[in-house]
C-alpha cells in the first residue's frame, strides 16, 4: 500500500502552485509550472440541487499528492525540470522527455505514434503527463505503478533515449553545474539513478491542468460555458454514458477498457492473459486540455474530437473483450455537436511553459 502526503495546490493566475504542507512539516516552497492559466470568474448564481451534486463529482481537488517516500521540495522540482528538458539524458544527445511529452502539444507530441532513438516509430502514442500526479497506474497498459518507477524506463529503452544508467551517471557527473543542484535536492548523496527518478517525478507532479471554463461553471458561474456545452455535459453523463469511464474531475477511472478500436495491440491483456475484458483494453485517458492533445487513442488512430464522437456513436468493433458500456449510441447531430462543445470547456488557457536554462 502506498502512503501519501497531501499538500494544498491552488492554481493561480500567474501559473504558480502554492504548496504548503498539511500535517508533517510546517510549510513548503513554491512549485512552478502549471499547464494552464487560471481564469478568474465570479460566482454569479446560487447552484441548484443537481448542480450541487455535480460539484461534488467534478470539482477540482485543492491538493497535489506527493508520496511519502518522495515528498515535494522546490529544489527537487527545479532539478527535475532541468533533467526533463535535457537532451543529454539520451545517448545521442538529441532527445529529452520533453521531445515526446512537450508543453507545446499538451505534454504529448502531437504524433500518432511516438518517435524514438534514430527516428524509429514506437508502438504507441505518447500520452500526456498532465495530471500524472493524480494517476494511480501508468502507461497505456498499466505496466508502471509509480512515476518514479516509470522515469528510468524511457531513458534506458533502446527504442527511446537508449542511455545505460552507468553512462548517464558518468555524463551528469561531467557537467559541473549539475553537482550543486543534486546536492541541494539530495543533500550528502552522490548523483544516483534513484535521485534522477525522484526529481523528474516531482517535476511531473507539478504539471497540473489549468482552471478551465468547466471548473468555473462547476463553481457556480452559469455564464462560464455555453448552453450547447451544458447540454453536452448532460449527454456525457446520461445517454452517451461517457462518465462510466471518464469519471471525476480529471475524467478518468484509471482503469482499462476495450472501446472497440481495430488495433492488434492487446494492451492490458498482455498482463492478464485469462481475463477476457482485459484484451485490447487500455488505460482511460483523462480529458483535460483535450484539444491540444490529438491525434487520439493509444495508437493515434483517431484524428479529431469529432471523429472520437463518431467512433463512440458507432461503438467500434463488437467483440467479447469490448466493454459493456460501449454500444451504438444513436446520437443526434445536435447531441454530437453538444458533446464536442462540452469537451472543449475542459481546455484551459494554456500559458507557455518556460524552458529552463540547462547546467553546463
Ligand atoms: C521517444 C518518445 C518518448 C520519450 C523520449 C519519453 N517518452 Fe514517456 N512515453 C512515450 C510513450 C510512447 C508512452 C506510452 C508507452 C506505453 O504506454 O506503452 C510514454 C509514457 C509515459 C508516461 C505514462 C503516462 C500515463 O499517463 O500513463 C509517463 C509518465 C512518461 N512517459 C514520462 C516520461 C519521462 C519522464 C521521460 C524522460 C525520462 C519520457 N517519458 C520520455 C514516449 C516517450
Ligand atoms: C468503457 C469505458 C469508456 C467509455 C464509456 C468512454 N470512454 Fe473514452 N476512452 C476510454 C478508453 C479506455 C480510451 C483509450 C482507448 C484506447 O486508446 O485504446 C478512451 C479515449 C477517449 C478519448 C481520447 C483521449 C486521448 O487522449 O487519446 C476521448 C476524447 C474520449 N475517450 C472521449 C469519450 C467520450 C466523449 C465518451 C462518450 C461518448 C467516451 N469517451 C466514452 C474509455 C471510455
Amino acid at each position: 500500500m502506498r502512503m501519501f502526503m497531501s499538500v494544498p495546490a491552488q492554481a493561480v493566475a500567474v501559473i504558480v502552485l502554492v504548496v504548503a504542507a498539511t500535517g508533517h512539516s510546517s510549510s513548503m516552497a513554491l512549485a512552478q509550472a502549471v499547464v494552464g492559466q487560471a481564469t478568474v470568474v465570479n460566482v454569479v448564481q446560487a447552484p441548484t440541487a443537481s448542480l450541487e451534486k455535480m460539484r461534488d463529482e467534478y470539482r477540482r481537488p485543492k491538493t497535489i499528492t506527493f508520496p511519502k517516500d518522495n515528498p515535494y521540495t522546490a529544489a527537487k522540482a527545479s532539478l527535475g525540470k532541468k533533467l526533463y528538458f535535457d537532451t543529454r539524458l539520451s545517448a545521442a544527445n538529441v532527445q529529452s522527455c520533453a521531445s515526446c511529452h512537450s508543453p507545446g502539444f499538451g505534454f504529448g507530441d502531437g504524433l500518432p505514434k511516438g518517435v524514438g532513438n534514430e527516428m524509429k516509430a514506437l508502438g504507441r502514442r505518447s500520452p500526456t503527463i498532465i495530471n500524472a500526479a493524480y494517476g494511480q497506474i501508468f502507461m497505456w497498459d498499466g505496466r508502471a505503478e509509480t512515476l518514479e518507477e516509470q522515469a528510468l524506463g524511457p531513458i534506458q529503452a533502446d527504442v527511446e533515449m537508449n542511455m545505460p544508467l552507468d553512462k548517464l551517471l558518468k555524463r551528469l557527473n561531467g557537467i559541473p553545474e549539475y553537482k550543486p543542484l543534486f546536492e541541494a535536492a539530495f543533500p550528502g548523496k552522490a548523483i544516483a539513478a534513484d535521485s534522477i527518478a525522484k526529481a523528474i517525478a516531482t517535476y511531473e507532479r507539478t504539471i497540473v491542468s489549468g482552471i478551465a471554463p468547466f471548473d468555473a461553471w462547476i463553481e457556480g458561474n452559469e455564464k462560464a460555458i455555453s448552453e450547447d456545452a451544458k447540454r453536452g455535459f448532460t449527454v456525457f453523463n446520461t445517454k452517451a454514458q461517457c462518465s462510466a469511464c471518464h469519471s471525476g474531475w480529471n475524467f478518468t477511472d484509471d482503469s482499462f477498457h476495450d472501446i472497440g478500436l481495430p488495433s492488434d495491440d492487446i494492451g492490458r491483456g498482455k498482463f492478464l492473459k485469462g481475463v477476457i475484458k482485459a484484451q485490447h483494453a487500455f488505460k482511460t485517458p483523462g480529458l483535460r486540455e483535450i484539444s491540444a492533445r490529438g491525434p487520439y487513442m493509444h495508437d493515434g488512430s483517431v484524428a479529431t474530437i469529432e471523429d472520437v464522437i463518431e467512433h463512440y456513436d458507432h461503438g467500434g468493433i463488437s467483440r467479447e473483450s469490448r466493454s459493456d458500456a460501449i454500444v451504438p449510441l444513436k446520437l443526434t447531430k445536435q447531441e454530437k455537436a453538444d458533446l464536442v462543445a462540452f469537451l472543449k470547456t475542459l481546455d484551459s488557457d494554456v500559458d507557455p511553459t518556460v524552458v529552463p536554462n540547462l547546467p553546463r
